[in-house]
């Protein structure tokens, strides 16, 4: 099949040209080469055979462009991460969700009709909590003045009481806490959208915590594994925040990659005018203290400190339940958390 990888130039993206060309896809990278992860605005090394377009998804002539010829659509491009503030806000949704809206123009244009998106777990907010007077529930964001008491854990909306953090699935319902969550539930609409107009076949993957080599080295925008990561390199502590014990999902990069390819490969089976979202995560649940603890010792580091700071941005607990994706396209994660965190804490990283 032929492809258009969108963002291919990324950690993710060019993990994902490595396993279309290895399986037999022919790819096409259209990449704006972002400053923050770009910094020296050179593409990495492809496979042989990829075809890297320099251009921004927002720009439709290059759009039209890079679609010619293409049976399907892999779009990882976007702006990724916390951000700084709400400065950041109009950048976000430019990328991610004009550049959606621009790509699936030219897609329904061109007569494209198959589309993998990058989606990500941050749309589900707080995701599931069990209360053991009230069931399964959804706590509301956390307030500042618990956050600086050092109450961390989300209390029972309905009576206050300590609530036991689950796995999130794909019924749960969306609640994105911050912009970045925001643009990213708002690409699947807009893709949903797309499929019913056009009788296109869509697929969002909602990555969890990706990790693996050629991480972007840290920046605002950078996942917490390669902030920790970073320090060790420079011969500091990771320094984790609130407690340590918010749960995480970390899915190492080879894995995000083969749930695409597993992703593009089911999608002509779709009918058309279809929509559906997967969970992607390794399904092994480990706390942030604990991945900086294991990250620290693999790397023969100082021992992580524990700051008690906070964002407000964050979420507490977000964990995965990827049955769905291993159930209907026969994904399985290859890469555990103790073999992959071991290498990850000597791999290279970007930037
Ligand atoms: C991360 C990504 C998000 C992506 C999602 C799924 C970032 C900023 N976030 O969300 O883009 O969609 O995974 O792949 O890339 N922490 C520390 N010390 C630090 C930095 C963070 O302890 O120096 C803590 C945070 O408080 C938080 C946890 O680590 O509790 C995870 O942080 P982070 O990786 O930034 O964000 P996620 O919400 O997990």
């Amino acid at each position: 099949m032929d492809v258009l990888l969108t963002g291919g130039a990324g950690f993710i993206g060019s993990a994902i040209a490595a396993r279309l060309t290895a399986a037999g896809h022919r790819v096409r990278v259209l990449d704006a080469l972002l400053p923050a992860v770009h910094p020296r605005q050179r593409p990495p090394g492809f496979p042989d055979g990829v075809d890297f377009l320099h251009g921004d998804v927002r720009d439709r002539a290059i759009v039209d462009r890079a679609l010619r010829g293409v049976d399907a659509v892999c779009h990882q491009a976007a702006m990724v991460g916390l951000g700084l503030d709400l400065q950041d806000a109009p950048a976000y949704v430019g990328c991610n969700d004009l550049g959606t809206a621009v790509l699936l123009a030219a897609m329904a244009g061109a007569g494209v009709d198959r589309l993998v998106l990058a989606g990500s777990m941050v749309v589900y907010g707080e995701g599931r909590y069990r209360c053991a007077a009230h069931g399964e529930v959804a706590p509301g964001p956390r307030r500042t003045a618990d956050l600086d008491a050092g109450r961390f854990e989300p209390p029972c909306p309905h009576c206050g009481a300590p609530l036991a953090p689950g796995l999130v699935d794909e019924t749960a319902a969306p609640d994105p806490r911050n912009v970045y969550a925001a643009t990213k539930l708002a690409q699947e609409h807009l893709a949903s959208a797309w499929a019913r107009a056009a009788a296109g076949r869509v697929t969002a993957l909602r990555y969890h915590n990706v990790y693996g080599p050629e991480m972007p080295r840290d920046t605002p925008y950078a996942g917490v594994a390669s902030i920790f990561r970073s320090a060790l390199a420079r011969g500091e502590a990771p320094r984790v925040f609130e407690d340590g014990g918010q749960r995480r999902d970390f899915v190492h990069v080879s894995d995000v990659a083969s749930a695409n390819l597993a992703a593009l490969d089911a999608l002509g089976e779709r009918p058309p005018g279809s929509s559906r979202c997967y969970n992607v995560g390794s399904g092994e649940v480990r706390t942030v203290g604990g991945m900086a603890a294991a990250l620290a010792a693999a790397h023969g580091g100082p021992a992580p400190v524990l700051t008690g700071e906070y964002r407000l941005g964050d979420v507490r607990h977000i964990t995965a339940d990827s049955a769905r994706l291993r159930d209907e396209l026969g994904w399985r994660p290859a890469v555990g958390f103790a073999e992959g965190m071991t290498a990850f804490a000597h791999e290279p990283l970007r930037g």
